[in-house]
């Protein structure tokens, strides 16, 4: 589905820009498995290239059941990684706010609910991810787990100046009680914690901040996290919203920003208008705010999803029975319309 979304967002960025007079240079280049077929590489060189050169990255979802038995260097998902360590975008911002209008779209109960409106920020170039030595032979597999004092700090200072501009809670998730990079993470962000004396501080276990986002998400402001752990918690973290196809991200670092829906690329609902295009098109404005410095188009995009779902607008997967099913280019159109 990485290309419909991607097509959606594209449609309410021209619907935004012409509203605010902006002119984007858009160009489109091959990622994942559309690399492969056209150059034998998820990540191919014309794209390696010309993502160096733009301000800002828009990416659909990466993956293919077809090549999930490939060789390493050309699963799609080895191309996204390079991307990010490419763009060096070791900060993954993951919003998670309730709709007021989607609060019945979650398993867990409405009272839990009201009020969540926090931000994973997710350690994204390192760890296991990226680790050396890496192998499985078959018999025995290794990943390496590995973080340096300067990975650390660089994430941890982006949370500590986002809480800061949040509800001043920093949460800081780790397994401080079984591993060594834990430990260094721990005593890092509480020394760095320093720095920020407004910002309130609290560190917990990854096992209970499992437990902690579905039986208390409200209390959590910003939640940061190494690469694995933020993997697993945003996805948890989409059961709060009720879709996985809801969410955005923004993952930074010191040139172009990347931008991407945190869903996968969903292959049994590829092609068929029926993928839930507002995880890509709130990215976009994400996109807006920090990598184009709009964030006046950046609010009328969020503002435009926010007044279609309260009207009523749904895709398949969060409208209740008796509910008008939109498809994504149906969505993107009401979403336009409230732009
Ligand atoms: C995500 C995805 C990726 C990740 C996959 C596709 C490599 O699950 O962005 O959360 O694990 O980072
Ligand atoms: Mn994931």
């Amino acid at each position: 589905i990485g290309p419909e979304v991607v097509a959606a967002a594209v449609v309410v960025l021209r619907a935004v820009g012409k509203r605010f007079g902006l002119d984007f240079d858009l160009r489109e280049y091959p990622m994942g498995a559309t690399g492969v077929a056209q150059h034998g590489d998820p990540f191919p060189e014309v794209t390696r290239s010309a993502v160096r050169q733009a301000h800002a990255v828009l990416l659909g979802a990466v993956g293919d059941p077809s090549l999930d038995n490939a060789p390493r260097h050309l699963k799609p998902e080895t191309g996204l990684l390079a991307l990010r360590a490419v763009l060096g975008v070791f900060a993954n911002l993951r919003p998670v706010a309730i709709h007021p209008a989607l609060l019945d779209c979650s398993p867990l109960r409405p009272e839990k609910l009201a009020g969540t409106d926090l931000l994973i920020v997710r350690e994204l170039t390192g760890g296991l991810y990226y680790g050396e030595p890496r192998s499985n032979d078959g018999q025995s597999a290794v990943n390496t787990l590995r973080y340096s004092r300067t990975e650390i700090e660089r994430v941890a200072r982006v949370a500590f100046t986002t809480a800061q501009s949040r509800r001043r809670k920093l949460l800081s998730v780790d397994k401080a009680n079984v591993l060594e990079t834990s430990q260094l993470w721990r005593l890092v962000v509480t020394e760095l914690g320093r720095e920020f004396p407004d910002v309130a501080l609290e560190h917990i276990y990854v096992d209970y901040a499992a437990m902690r986002l579905v039986s208390d998400p409200a209390s959590i402001d910003v939640l940061l996290t190494e690469n694995m752990f933020g993997d697993i918690l945003s996805d948890e973290a989409a059961v709060l919203v009720g879709s996985l196809g809801l969410l955005p991200s923004a993952s930074l670092g010191n040139g172009p920003g990347l931008y991407e829906p945190i869903h996968g690329s969903a292959p049994p609902l590829a092609g068929k208008d029926v993928a839930n295009p507002i995880g890509a098109i709130a990215s976009a404005a994400m996109l807006l705010r920090h990598s184009l410095g709009q964030p006046e188009a950046a609010r009328a995009i969020e503002g435009a999803i926010a007044r279609a779902l309260a009207e009523g607008a749904r895709t398949r997967e969060i409208a209740r029975s008796g509910e008008t099913v939109l498809g994504t280019r149906a969505m993107t159109e009401r979403i336009v319309a409230a732009i």
